[in-house]
């Protein structure tokens, strides 16, 4: 089926928006929690070597492929596989797709949370306390007002399209977080306690980086921070002319996106021992209490004990996370509404509505069974889904497409021998090495 595709106008406007899925709950709530439970700088420095050694190629293996087969996920799979291996790359599309879907529905919900937190405050500065008590307490009645509105808001950015919607919303957007980032840093290590913060942070202990427990979190982080395994960075890849510099595109978006997890991390550790310092209980047996709450219990209270400028710095905050969900969710939204539009021959309007109802019905139906369904979709699509999808990128690169060794990347085409490299290295490395993990994560589950 072919119809005229959108493409990105310029290659900052492609490392913007893909920077803008790749940065969002995950850099700035999962990682600072999961780096503040994991021993700090030892999470921090295993992340890194992960990240470089298996998230960075699945990440060029997922884009690699979009830009070549310039078509919505579930197309680009079932071409690459067509001769090999018929039928299976159209249903690994798919399963992706359901990945997405599924990373859109509780995602929605958190961050549904995040914008509730941002209004709390001002409802506070305007005196509507009992409206800012509600909105900063966790509830259904809150889950069911909030995720449809966040839904609608990210609707309402991609239905405007690649260009007028996704490029204009993460080229404006994503330089106001960094600038928020840096002030609340600024801010926060002034306060006293920040310093013992940072030295947990960055000095890290080396007795701790061997432990499979967090070389696994720090493993499934990475992905997930990445945004690989669910189509989303395929169908950004394939919105950019064909034959780009991938590699250098993606080492800059990789980058970005580590780059902020680091200044979640400055940010959140230092403000735990800020509090810490202030007298509240933040640890227990060397971990954090109440984990995932952690930013919905602790930081308010860290906020409230500024006085009234802690208002403003809880509105910026929690605003800063709202937006980097946003355009977290856009490229999310992006893979079934890219395959309905090419492949089901419906308009980007109806796609987009009709994603959004989808994802809107799972959404009630995780708010309906939250204790049950919360914690069991995150841990589907983060520790099975989303590594066994970049499994078989790199076996789709590397073997079925039988490309691996015929990679074409303006990065590398002046030293072939590197770009032989770069080929074996997803070729023969990458699915070994994510397999013997993949292998830790199901004995150790
Ligand atoms: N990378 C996003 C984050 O760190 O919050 C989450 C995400 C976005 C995962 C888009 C997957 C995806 F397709």
């Amino acid at each position: 089926m072919t119809t005229s595709r959108d493409f990105f106008h310029s290659r900052i406007g492609f490392v913007l928006a893909a920077a803008g899925s790749a940065i969002g709950l995950g850099n700035i709530w999962g990682f600072p929690t999961q780096a503040a439970n994991n021993g700090g700088g030892a999470f921090l420095f295993v992340y890194l070597i992960v990240t470089l050694l298996l998230a960075l190629p699945a990440l060029y293996a997922e884009i690699y492929l979009g830009n070549q087969a310039q078509k919505n996920p579930v197309s680009a799979l079932e071409d690459a596989c067509r001769e090999s291996v018929p039928n299976v790359g159209k249903y690994a599309g798919i399963i992706g797709l359901c990945g997405a879907v599924m990373m859109l529905s509780f995602y929605t919900i958190v961050a549904g949370w995040m914008l509730a937190h941002a209004l709390s405050p001002l409802f506070e500065l305007l005196g509507f306390i009992d409206i800012s008590n509600w909105l900063s307490t966790s509830s259904t009645a809150r889950n069911v007002l909030f995720t449809p509105i966040f839904a609608i808001l990210g609707a309402v950015i991609i239905h405007q399209g690649v260009n007028a919607g996704i490029e204009k919303w993460s080229t404006r957007l994503m330089p106001v977080l960094l600038l928020m980032l840096i002030g609340l840093i600024v801010y926060i290590l002034q306060q006293p306690g920040a310093s013992e913060g940072l030295r947990v942070y960055l000095i890290p202990d080396f007795s701790q980086v061997t432990d499979p427990k967090l070389v696994i979190s720090a493993m499934g982080q990475a992905f997930f921070s990445l945004s690989i395994g669910v189509g989303g960075m395929m169908v950004y890849g394939s919105y950019m002319k064909k034959d780009k510099d991938i590699g250098k595109l993606v080492l800059s978006i990789a980058t970005l996106d580590t780059f902020i997890a680091f200044m979640a991390g400055l940010l959140i550790i230092p403000a735990l021992f800020v509090a810490q310092h202030a007298g509240l209980e933040v640890f227990r047996d060397n971990k954090l209490i109440g984990e995932g709450q952690l930013i919905f219990s602790i930081l308010p209270q860290l906020f409230s004990s500024m006085g009234s400028i802690g208002l403003i710095v809880a509105f910026g905050f929690f605003s800063l996370l709202s937006i980097a969900a946003l355009t977290s969710t856009i490229s999310s939204i992006e893979v079934p509404v890219a395959y309905l539009v090419e492949e089901k021959n419906k308009t980007r309007v109806k796609a987009t509505w009709l994603i959004s109802g989808i994802v809107l019905i799972a959404s009630f139906t995780i708010i309906a069974f939250f204790d049950v369904l919360f914690g069991l979709i995150i841990q589907l699509l983060t520790t099975i889904l989303q590594p066994l999808s970049c499994l078989f990128y790199f076996l789709v690169v590397g073997w079925i497409w039988k490309r691996g060794n015929k990679l074409v990347d303006k990065s590398l085409q002046n030293n072939s021998q590197w770009l032989k490299i770069w080929g074996n290295y997803l070729r023969y490395v990458c699915p070994i090495l994510l397999s013997v993990v993949f292998v830790n994560v199901a004995i150790l589950n």
